[in-house]
Parts: C-alpha cells; sequence; structure tokens
C-alpha cells in the first residue's frame, strides 16, 4: 500500500535545511541504537548543499557519531571526482571533508569511468557487499535524500527513461537532458526499498512540479519519476519551502516552523 507523503513545510531554505539536519540527526542515533550502523544515500545538485553546510556548522557538528555512518550516493554525473558538476565533490567540499569522514565510510560511484555501464555493475556490487546484501535480494539503506527537477525528475531519473522500467538493476545508467548528459543513478527498485525516503525541494521555481506530484490531476502527472517513488515498506517525507509548497492545495500545507 504506497504510504501516504508525510509534507513538512518550512519558512525558507535555511529553516528546511535546520529541519532535515535535526531529523537526520535523530534517524541516525535511533538507527546506530538499533542496529550499530546508519546507511544513507546523498542526493546530487545544489538544494543538499545547505543541509550538509548545517551538518558540519558549529551547532550540529558533534551531535552524532558520524564514524557509524556509511555513505552512498543516489545519483552521480559521468565526470571526473575533482570536477564541480560532481556530486561527490558537492559532499566532499561541505560534509565529509568538515566531519572528517574516512574515505572508508564513502562510497561513491565513479562517474569518471570510461565504461558507465561497468561502473554501474561496480557500484551495485559495492552496495550490496556493503549492506551484507545477497544477489537474490535488494539493499535495504535507512535513508536515501532525493531532490526533485523542474521536469519531475528525481535522482539521475528523468521522464522517457527507460530505467524508470528496470526492475532488475539497483543502478543504471540514465540520459540527462540536462549538463552532463550521461548518469549513473539509483533506480526506483533500489529508492523504494529505503526506510525512509527523503525529498528536499526549494524555491518558486518548483512550485507547479511539486504541485503536480504531490496534487496529481492526470495520469502523465502519476507517471512522472518523482511520482514514481512510494517506499514499499518505509516511509515518504517531503521537505519543501514555502516558495516550493506555494500551488499545492490548502489541506497539503502544513506548516511545521
Ligand atoms: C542531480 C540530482 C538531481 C537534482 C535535481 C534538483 O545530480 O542533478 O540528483 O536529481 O536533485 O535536479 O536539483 P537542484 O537541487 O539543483 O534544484
Amino acid at each position: 500500500m504506497p504510504s501516504v507523503p508525510d509534507i513538512r513545510i518550512q519558512n525558507n531554505n535555511q529553516a528546511l535545511a535546520e529541519a532535515a539536519a535535526e531529523f537526520i540527526l535523530e534517524m541516525g542515533r535511533e538507527t546506530v541504537r538499533a542496529k550499530g550502523r546508519f546507511f544513507l544515500a546523498l542526493s546530487g545538485g545544489t538544494t543538499p548543499g545547505t543541509l550538509y553546510r548545517v551538518l558540519a556548522s558549529p551547532a550540529f557538528i558533534n551531535r552524532f557519531d558520524w564514524s557509524r555512518a556509511t555513505f552512498f550516493f543516489s545519483d552521480e554525473r559521468c565526470v571526473a571526482p575533482n570536477d564541480p558538476r560532481s556530486n561527490y565533490v558537492l559532499a566532499n567540499n561541505t560534509l565529509f571533508a568538515p566531519l572528517k569522514i574516512s574515505p572508508a565510510q564513502v562510497y561513491r560511484m565513479a562517474g569518471e569511468s570510461r565504461d558507465p555501464q561497468a561502473a554501474a555493475h561496480e557500484y551495485e556490487q559495492q552496495l550490496r557487499r556493503a549492506t551484507n546484501t545477497s544477489p537474490s535480494t535488494r539493499p535495504t539503506l535507512d535513508l536515501v535524500l532525493l531532490g526533485l527537477g523542474e521536469d519531475g525528475h528525481t535522482a539521475s531519473l528523468f521522464p522517457g527513461s527507460p530505467a524508470l522500467q528496470d526492475n532488475q538493476s539497483l543502478i543504471a545508467v540514465t540520459q540527462s537532458p540536462k549538463d552532463p548528459p550521461t548518469r549513473l543513478t539509483m533506480t526506483l527498485g533500489a529508492i523504494n526499498r529505503a526506510s525512509v525516503i527523503l525529498f528536499l525541494v526549494t524555491g518558486a521555481g518548483k512550485a507547479g512540479i511539486v504541485r503536480a506530484i504531490l496534487d496529481p490531476k492526470t495520469e502523465a502527472e502519476r507517471q512522472l519519476p518523482a511520482s514514481l517513488v512510494a517506499p514499499e515498506e518505509g516511509r515518504l517525507i517531503w521537505l519543501l519551502d514555502r516558495a516550493a509548497a506555494a500551488e499545492l492545495p490548502t489541506h497539503q500545507q502544513r506548516t511545521s516552523a
């Protein structure tokens, strides 16, 4: 039974990043208490940058034992690991380095690979090994962070992408209409296994697509990649700022600020 999205609206980007940080730290502590380790996948794009900076800020930096975390990525651009367009570069500069995260805790997608398909396969193997998942089952990450593009894409799952029908692979190679064109991405099969999926979406430019995903009127809107994100057993949370939530119907506009 698809889970009803839990929509939380914050006044602005900074308040949203602080609410996301509070949520992640609390979930991290609970998960480590229960299982000893916290498996999370980071999203790309620009929106998570504020969150990563908040997590590494004096008010938050010592509130969780980050040595217990294992980091994955929900997608990566096929560029070198020092390319400013790389999702790894954003996370490394704003989170891993300030938190002194050991490289052994980070599973980076090899966006620089000359053979993206082989890199996708290799990352799938790493994901299974790191989470101790047998070949016949799919790993359950504790938390998957996602963003949302104005065309309804999430991770690097774009409208019309064949990877949306791929229910075999955990990691796929996709083509993006946005630069850089070639991407590595978690598939819906990997994302929808997560215990918690947390969307972070900010800005007036996203208000229309947020309405299309959370209050769909047409079959086309229900088939947008972000609309197909529905945890099989987990929770789905949408953290929005007021501008991104502006076109939602009143009953979905519940401010938690
Ligand atoms: C990527 C992302 C992508 C991103 C959205 C939103 O690598 O580009 O994973 O899905 O989350 O495009 O991007 P912004 O946060 O920059 O608006």
